[in-house]
């Protein structure tokens, strides 16, 4: 086999064969094929695309291009849930804890955050102690044990994924749908669960700008499952705004908390009793999603779904005092109220612009090597659709640094204020 050969195929608008699919990325991840040559492959399909049975023939192949986890000695059904990420999306340390309470196994591994968008890694080590660095066989025997565990990823899972990455980002090639579908889909399954619910973001805080391309992205996904006999499901889902109140990793674990003892913000608690019902009818738990819902909201009030987090955060040696007296955490040094202007109804706040001010408080990594500082973030008290009162407040910064003034500036320009009522559109779709 050739890859000249295979770069022109793909150039004048071919269909690759699975041989030719799994020539490239063996020989690439082998470094035979080199970099000039996999960025013009890539950008032949940026441009020409690929049809399902390509994109699954590519996950496929990234896939099984490094370690893939055997879950196979935990009983059930194993899940996992991965969202594509945007700004105070907390949900899986949420939902994770309400199903593993109904007697789900919820087996993830996460990232780290990164520019605008948190990482579910992050927040977690703002816990005291947390280890998010197990080895296979403790991260295995704790899902069997408790139900949940969640780490990070583990490096030797889809080096295909880490070079082609890498190239893609470099080569103007990351936004092309079969190419992040592959790059997800290859991970999630190389860590060896058997149904995963997706959270494909939409809006000016998530990867995907507008819904038709998150519905894009979603049913590309969802095909892969098919094809590769896995059950996916993706839900769609607004990042117009960010996620619940609390935008930063420490403050995020205390809205955690919150949540769970079934004080949160109603649109994340919401998020993560639906995305919890379709996981528990994966985990064929429940017949139906009304079902599993009742028991969700019931574990939410009785406390089981709470104290299942702390199960889980004394299992990966996380100090529960903290999680048992939130204000042990940290607090910034400056917290800095932001207040209307004017009187009238929140008609947007853009999720981009926030994440991007946490990141700059010190709440956020710009680039990977940056150091973050747990405490600081945002703390909104407005959101769309909310009636707001001059001199009321739109929301607290917080951080340790003393140089705030274009991000306060920024951040109160991320709140438009219309003097009309204005309803929140929550559009939200499920594929499967
Ligand atoms: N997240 C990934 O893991 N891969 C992509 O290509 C895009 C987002």
């Amino acid at each position: 086999m050739d890859i000249i050969e295979i770069i022109e195929k793909k150039r004048d608008g071919n269909v690759l064969s699975r041989e030719e699919i799994h020539y490239f990325i063996s020989e690439y991840v082998s470094g035979e094929i080199k970099d000039y040559q996999a960025s013009a492959l890539l950008m032949a399909i940026y441009i020409r695309g690929m049809n399902d049975e390509e994109t699954s023939y590519l996950t496929e192949e990234m896939r099984v291009s490094g370690d893939v986890l055997d879950l196979s000695d935990i009983p059930g059904v194993k899940v996992d849930k991965h969202s594509t990420g945007g700004v105070g999306d907390k949900v899986s340390l949420i939902l994770g804890p309400m199903i593993a309470s109904l007697g789900a196994h919820l087996a993830k591994m996460s990232g780290r955050g990164l520019g605008h968008t948190g990482g579910t890694l992050d927040k977690l080590e703002s816990i005291p102690g947390m280890r998010i660095n197990l080895t296979e066989e403790e991260f295995k025997s704790q899902v069997k044990r408790i139900g949940i565990s969640i780490i990070g990823q583990n490096e030797k899972l889809v080096p295909a994924d880490k070079k082609l990455y890498a190239l893609r980002d470099v080569t103007g090639t990351v936004s092309a749908i079969p190419l992040i579908a592959s790059s997800i889909m290859s991970k999630k399954l190389a860590s060896g669960t058997d149904a995963i619910l997706l959270d494909v973001k939409y809006g000016s805080g998530a990867f995907m700008k507008t819904i038709e391309d998150a519905k894009k992205l979603a049913i590309t996904m969802v095909n892969i499952g098919k094809q590769l006999n896995k059950d996916v499901k993706a839900e769609v889902t607004d990042m117009s705004e960010p996620l619940g109140m609390a935008i930063g990793n420490n403050l995020e674990i205390k809205e955690v908390i919150k949540t769970l003892k079934n004080e949160g913000p109603q649109d994340l608690t919401e998020l993560c009793v639906d995305s919890g019902a379709i996981l528990l009818k994966q985990a064929k738990i429940y017949d139906s999603e009304e079902e599993a819902k009742i028991h969700l909201r019931e574990n939410l009030k009785n406390g089981k779904a709470f104290n299942k987090f702390l199960e889980f955060v004394e299992a990966q040696g996380g100090d529960t005092s903290y999680i048992l007296n939130p204000d042990k955490f940290p607090i910034s040094k400056n917290i800095i109220p932001i207040y209307s202007q004017k009187d009238g109804y929140v008609s947007k706040l853009d999720a981009l612009t926030i994440g991007i001010s946490s990141m700059k408080l010190g709440g956020g990594r710009e680039t990977l090597d940056d150091v973050i500082d747990m405490s600081a973030g945002i703390i909104l008290n407005k959101k769309v659709g909310d009636k707001v009162k001059k001199g009321e407040l739109l929301c607290e910064l917080h951080t340790n640094k003393e140089d705030f003034e274009e991000i306060k500036e920024n951040v109160f320009n991320a709140f438009e204020i219309s003097s009309k009522a204005f309803k929140k559109n929550n559009e939200r779709i499920l594929i499967s």
